[in-house]
């Protein structure tokens, strides 16, 4: 077992109408003016905003609104945030929405408390000192955005998708409606049901140390995703399976299932990001289109941890060797995504990218993640690349 920092500030307002509580938690940060910063209008039709708005004004908190973050939330989008800001005196963001929204939010909590371009820090050229705090409604269980230290933006010239890490832009409370999840399209639930299971995943499939609580957390915490998944393809109303999905999704990615583990893989998430900035595709539906085919290139590599996924997560049947019996964990997992109508690689995912768009793919991919990636298999460009051309 290894050395580990587990650090989780965010306060989780979890349930029923909870959103309610916006006034009284806003308050809580002693702020003077508040951006509210939401999506393409989700929260519009479904009432969410004019509810918070509300809460807000009872409260007598001053507030703002900017909406219209894309998924693969654009940095044009932050720094107009950034200018209203600062126009506006606002010292609090309240980001209403999912992954995309909370991550614009984060960036724009940066850029206000830097003078350089914030997109430096996404591209590795500088370190953040500070950040605006972040509060969150979230209305899709996906990203685990709302609890992690991550914010993932897109250059809008060129279509360069860069994550940024930092304890930093940590939220520091997010509110989580089971109910609020209600209105998505099965397609979103579906990615989002792919990204939680990843994020596990992610921290799951490595060569480091292990730890027996951390692995048994984490085996439990794919086991009830990939259960409440399969109710909500059928009964998307279903509210214990919502909150099952949304808790899990938070649990995900705070850094509990990958404790004492020593090493993150994360090679599928860096794989997909090259995807999503050129092609913009949803962030799950780009993880289960390579997850595949990432699997079979790394299995020699990492063979004891797929064949105990393939017997305690996806319950498969032993096969004659170790190696079948990850094979087979590697197909159920296929199964379970074309289950849930998700794709397997890139033709379903409906991309067709050409053989120099992979290479450049491949080529970013490596600049992003300075040459290698990867723990259960240190990846290359050369394997990246692989990977792709297996994947398409
Ligand atoms: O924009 P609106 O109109 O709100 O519609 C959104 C959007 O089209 C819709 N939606 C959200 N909640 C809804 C709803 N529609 C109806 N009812 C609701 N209740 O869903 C669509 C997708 O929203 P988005 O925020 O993009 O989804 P997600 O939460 O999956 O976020 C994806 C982004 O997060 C990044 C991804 O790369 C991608 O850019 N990630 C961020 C991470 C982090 N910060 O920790 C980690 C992840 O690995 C991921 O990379
Ligand atoms: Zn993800």
């Amino acid at each position: 077992m290894s050395n580990f920092t587990y650090y989780t500030p965010t306060k989780v307002i979890f349930g029923r109408g909870t959103e309610n509580q916006i006034g009284e938690l806003v308050t809580a940060q002693h702020c003077k003016k508040v951006l509210i910063h939401y999506g393409g209008g989700s929260v519009k039709r479904s009432g969410l905003l004019e509810r918070i708005g509300a809460s807000l004004d009872a409260a007598g908190i001053a507030h703002i609104e900017l909406g219209g973050v894309v998924p693969n939330p654009r940095l044009s989008k932050v720094y107009e945030g950034i200018d209203l800001c600062r126009k506006e005196g606002v010292d609090f963001l309240l980001a209403v929405g999912g992954g995309s929204v909370i991550d614009s939010a984060k960036a724009i909590g940066y850029g206000m408390c830097m003078d350089g371009d914030v997109w430096d820090l996404y591209d590795h050229k500088a370190k953040a000192a500070s950040c605006l705090p972040v509060g969150v409604v979230l209305t899709i269980a996906a990203s685990g955005s709302e609890m992690s230290d991550s914010s993932v933006i897109t250059k809008d010239e060129g279509g360069i998708k860069r994550g940024y890490n930092d304890d930093l832009c940590r939220p520091v409370f997010a509110v989580m409606n089971p109910e609020l999840t209600m209105t998505l399209p099965d397609y979103q639930t579906a990615c989002g049901c792919v990204d939680i299971l990843m994020h596990t995943m992610e921290r799951y499939f490595t060569s480091g140390d292990k730890l027996e609580i951390t692995d048994s957390l984490a085996e439990g915490l794919m086991r009830t995703v990939i259960a409440n998944s399969k109710i909500l393809r059928d009964d998307p109303h279903n509210y214990d399976a919502r909150a099952e999905v949304m808790w899990a999704g938070s649990l995900s990615h705070n850094g509990l299932t990958g404790c004492g583990n020593s090493a993150n893989d994360f090679a599928s998430h860096r794989l997909e990001h090259e995807m999503g900035g050129m092609f913009d595709v949803a962030h799950g539906a780009g993880l289960a289109a390579v997850w595949g085919s990432w699997a079979r290139y790394v299995l020699a590599d990492c063979l004891p941890r797929f064949v105990r996924f393939a017997r305690n997560v996806m319950n498969v049947e032993p096969g004659a060797t170790d190696e079948e019996t990850a094979l087979r964990g590697i197909e159920a997992m296929e199964d379970f995504y074309r289950f849930m109508k998700m794709p397997t690689n890139m033709r379903e995912l409906g991309i067709d990218p050409t053989d120099e768009q992979m290479r450049t793919m491949a080529h970013m991919c490596a600049l992003a993640t300075g040459g290698h990636v990867g723990s259960a298999k240190v990846l290359g460009e050369a394997d990246m690349l692989a990977i792709y051309n297996m994947a398409k």
